[in-house]
C-alpha cells in the first residue's frame, strides 16, 4: 500500500469487459464513498471523437505519434463528482457514445501512442486519492498501487441485455440481443488481445461476478469490500 502524504483517500479500480456495468457501478460507488469517479473509457472515446473531427484521414490514425494524439487537446476538468472530459476546452458528453465513436474506439485504444498520450492525465486525476477509476487497465497499468482492485465480470448475454436496456430498449428481441452480444464480444476480443495494456485481471484484483447481482447489490458489495479492507 502507498503512503503518499498528498492522498486524501485510497484509489479503487474497476476493470472488466464491455457492458459489465463498470462505469455506472464506479459512479455509484464513488458517490457513496464521497470519492471522485474517473471514466477512463470516456478519454479513449474523446480521442476517437477528436480524430473524427480532425483532418487526419482514418487510414492514417495508426501512424500518429504520441504528440499527434496530444495535439487533439483532450483534457479533464474537475467537476462536482468527478471529471468533465474536454476537447479543445469544450465539454463533451453524449457525443462520446455515438455509433461512429463506439465502432472505432477499440482500434484507437489499441494504439500505443494514443494510450501514452493520456496516461499522465489519468494519473493526475488520482494524485490526491479518493478516486474510483474504471476501465480496462486501471489496476494493471494506470494505478498499479491502488488499494482496492475489482475485476467485474458478467455473462455475455446478461451484459448484452444490460447494454440494450441502457440504450432505452425495455424488452429487446432475440435478434437485437444476439447482435449486441456479438458486438460486445468483438470489442472484448480486441481489448483483450491487443499487445499494449490488454484487458486482463490484475493479479491482486478481486473478481466480482455480477451476472446474478442487482445494480444496488454490486455497488454495496464493493463498498463493503472497501470497508472490510478498512480503507475508509
Ligand atoms: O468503457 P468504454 O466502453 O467506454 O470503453 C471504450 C473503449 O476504450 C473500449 O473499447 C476499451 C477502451 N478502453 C481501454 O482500452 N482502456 C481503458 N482504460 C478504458 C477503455
Amino acid at each position: 500500500m502507498r503512503t503518499d502524504s498528498r492522498r486524501e483517500g485510497p484509489i479503487i479500480t474497476l476493470d472488466g469487459p464491455a457492458g459489465s456495468g463498470k462505469s455506472s457501478t464506479a459512479k455509484a460507488v464513488a458517490k457513496r464513498l464521497g470519492f471522485r469517479h474517473l471514466d477512463s473509457g470516456a478519454l479513449y472515446r474523446a480521442l476517437t471523437l477528436g480524430l473524427l473531427r480532425s483532418s487526419v484521414e482514418e487510414a492514417d490514425w495508426e501512424n500518429l505519434s504520441e504528440q499527434g494524439f496530444t495535439n487533439l487537446d483532450i483534457n479533464l476538468e474537475t467537476s462536482e463528482n468527478g471529471f468533465q472530459v474536454l476537447i479543445r476546452g469544450k465539454a463533451v458528453d453524449s457525443e462520446l457514445r455515438t455509433p461512429e465513436v463506439t465502432d472505432r474506439v477499440s482500434f484507437v485504444a489499441s494504439l500505443p501512442a494514443s494510450r501514452q498520450s493520456i496516461l499522465g492525465l489519468q494519473r493526475k486525476a488520482g494524485e490526491d486519492g479518493g478516486l474510483v477509476a474504471d476501465g480496462r487497465d486501471m489496476g494493471t497499468v494506470v494505478f498499479p498501487h491502488a488499494e482496492l482492485k475489482i475485476y467485474l465480470i458478467a455473462d455475455l448475454e446478461e451484459r448484452a441485455m444490460r447494454r440494450l436496456r441502457e440504450m432505452g430498449g425495455d424488452s429487446p428481441d432475440d435478434l437485437g440481443l444476439a447482435q449486441q452480444a456479438r458486438a460486445l464480444d468483438t470489442r472484448d476480443r480486441s481489448d483483450s488481445q491487443r499487445t499494449i495494456s490488454p484487458l486482463k485481471k490484475a493479479e491482486d484484483a478481486i473478481e466480482l461476478d455480477t451476472t446474478e447481482l442487482a445494480f444496488e447489490e454490486q455497488v454495496q458489495a464493493i463498498a463493503d469490500l472497501a470497508h472490510q479492507l478498512t480503507l475508509l
